[in-house]
């Protein structure tokens, strides 16, 4: 990370810096110009030449890419907050991801870019190398940090405290205690959305076979209805059976689901917080916040305090703004980080 970069003193202006938030299933970006946007994390390559004429363009993008998947070859390039696998496929899906982000916040003629991508922890270990590929082409300049890192810039919190981000590949834990954190302040568990989606799925299967689910259905159940703790009313929802709409109550199952998150998280928070000096650990417990899309679970941040409760008190928040924190903040870092920091393209 720490190639100098060589560019001279520039007026502001010429350089445009932008934050972006490579998820498993959501990627957002924010630029220095205030623009931001955001896109699932899919890419799609007409799958033939009539599949090129009928949509008149070289590759689609989220929404577009997954709507028109019957003639696009459909990549989801991340698993587990890494790109999969390492195949050339997925990484060229990656690299068009980034083309197409940074395009979205429509950079000047000329102005040269500062990109800072926040990435899930693991991929920072596994995939620097790939990412850097992937955005040489698009940037002047690159610096690639940790997303829970990236969110505690956004909020500020860069001491004593605790990020917990519950994206869809991985839940990402960051201690932030005065310095740029390690890896030994991180943490990240495969138990996220992705897989509370899968639990769902097989939980309404076994106990509706007739019905007819799908992943695409549960994810948006739960990102409807999901909660984890008390029953707030019955959650009904009408599917298919045999080609007819059928109400089934699904209020169970969506809270075994989301909450089979819970355990892992808070054994994770003691485990990460016990290896830190007892003032410290005094301090972070009352400090601790949800990012992620996964923080929208209705009870999640009471459902954790509540698991940790054995081990003291605990204040766990939410973020206001999970879809763009992590974007934010890498924005934010990309404006304030120090020339040391910037790997030169
Ligand atoms: N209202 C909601 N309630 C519960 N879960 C939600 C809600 N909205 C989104 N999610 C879930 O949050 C996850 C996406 O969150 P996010 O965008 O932070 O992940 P990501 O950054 O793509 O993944 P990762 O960080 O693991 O790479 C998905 O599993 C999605 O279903
Ligand atoms: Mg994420």
């Amino acid at each position: 990370m720490a190639a100098k970069k060589t560019t001279s003193a520039k007026k502001p202006t010429d350089i445009l810096y932008i934050g972006i938030d490579l998820g498993t299933s959501r990627s957002a970006v924010a630029s220095s110009s205030g623009k931001r946007k955001w896109v699932q994390s899919y890419v799609g390559w007409p799958k033939d030449f009539i599949a090129r004429k009928l949509l008149k363009q070289d590759v689609l993008f989220g929404e577009d890419a997954i709507s028109n998947r019957l003639s696009v070859d459909l990549v989801r390039p991340l698993e587990f907050g890494v790109i999969r696998d390492g195949t050339h496929r997925d990484e060229e899906a990656v690299r068009e991801l980034i083309h197409h982000l940074i395009e979205l916040v429509q950079p000047a003629a000329g102005q040269k870019i500062y990109a800072a991508v926040g990435v899930p922890a693991e991929a920072l270990k596994v995939n620097k190398l790939a990412i850097r590929e992937a955005v040489r082409e698009y940037a002047d300049t690159l610096m690639v940090v940790s997303e829970p890192f990236a969110v505690a810039y956004s909020l500020g919190a860069l001491n004593n405290a605790l990020i917990i981000d519950i994206g869809a590949g991985t839940v990402d834990f960051c201690v932030m205690h005065g310095t740029m954190p390690g890896e030994e302040d991180q943490r990240s568990l495969r138990t996220a959305g992705d897989y509370v989606d899968r639990q769902l799925y097989d939980l309404l299967t076994e106990k509706y076979p007739q019905a007819r689910f799908s992943e695409t259905l549960v994810r948006e159940f739960k990102e409807e209805y999901g909660f984890v703790g008390k029953t707030n009313g019955r959650v009904k929802v009408s599917v298919p059976v045999g080609g007819k709409f059928t109400q089934h109550d699904i209020t169970n199952e969506v809270k075994q689901a989301c909450e089979s998150m819970v355990p892992a998280i808070a054994e994770t928070v003691i485990d990460l917080v016990a290896r830190y000096e007892p003032d410290f650990q005094e301090r972070v417990r009352k400090n601790i916040y949800l990012a992620g899309g996964g923080s929208q679970t209705k009870g999640m941040a009471e459902a954790l305090a509540g698991a940790l409760s054995e081990y003291g008190t605990f204040k766990i928040v939410p973020v206001d703004d999970p879809l763009y924190a992590g974007a934010e903040g890498a924005l934010a870092l990309a404006q304030d980080m120090p020339e040391e920091y910037w790997e030169d393209m």
